[in-house]
């Protein structure tokens, strides 16, 4: 079976647009899971700018599938997850002036730091995935420091125009390496209905984490109703009920 994280960061976005309590990723969470998603997945960022620390609390007691965090490798964020416990957690580059996570985990030039963390996430019980580019020196060194897999980048495959058949190639040479060295092999960044399929299709996938591709979607398709529904309260006002 492949299982498909959804990641709810951009529900939060929109909230965060008003510093409000609506629309709630914990409610969206759920709607997913109803929708059949087999995990949620949230990235707490370091300038908190959509997921917030109550939201992490929230998801961990309501959500019935798996929670996945994604996070910096640093020590505030290494104390946060021991604290909140997620299923897995999934170690991510991270800057501040960024949009979205740009590129994987350069997990070479951090190989102690990236360790010892996933030795301390591991001994409290959670699972560490690297989000790391399809390139066989990350994925020799994922194995080396501990991880129990990697979520391979698949941001260059979607955004490719001419060479996407080259760039599919190697998210599928890097799964297959993943798989042989014993990692389990999640992908994610980007995908959306064009461009998922060939990804699903590779047979060491194990995980898929899509977020921006369902949100967009999911605001279209109820924009409809909700505007019916606000049309429809109008339009009751003037009739004098
Ligand atoms: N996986 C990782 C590690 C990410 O950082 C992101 C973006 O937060 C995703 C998956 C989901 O990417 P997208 O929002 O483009 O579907």
């Amino acid at each position: 079976m492949l299982r498909l994280g959804v990641n709810v960061d951009h529900v939060a976005t929109v909230r965060q647009a008003r510093r409000i309590d609506i629309p709630d990723p914990v409610e969206a969470a759920l709607l997913a899971e109803k929708g059949g998603a087999d995990g949620i997945t949230i990235h707490l960022r370091e300038d908190r700018r959509h997921i917030q620390e109550r939201d992490v609390e929230l998801l961990r007691e309501r959500v019935r599938s798996k929670v996945n965090l994604e996070m910096a490798v640093t020590p505030e964020m290494v104390r946060l997850a021991g604290r909140f416990r997620p299923d897995d957690a999934c170690f991510v580059p991270e800057r501040r002036e960024e949009l979205t996570t740009e590129g994987g985990l350069d997990v070479i030039a951090h190989k102690d730091k990236i360790r010892e963390a996933v030795k301390q996430l591991q001994n409290r019980g959670i699972r560490v995935n690297l989000f790391i580019d399809p390139e066989r020196d990350q994925i020799e060194m994922s194995r080396e420091v501990g991880a129990h897999g990697v979520e391979l980048h698949t941001g260059c495959y979607c955004n490719a125009l001419a060479n996407q058949a080259e760039e599919l190639e190697k998210v599928a040479s890097a799964a297959s390496l993943a798989q042989r060295l014993g990692l389990e092999v999640h992908g994610g960044h980007g995908l959306n209905c064009e461009n998922v399929l060939p990804i699903a299709r590779l047979p060491e996938m194990v995980e898929l984490n899509i977020g921006h591709s369902i949100v967009a979607r999911a605001i279209m398709v109820g924009m409809e109703q909700s505007v019916r529904e606000m049309k429809a309260l109008l339009t009751k006002a003037r009739q004098g009920k």
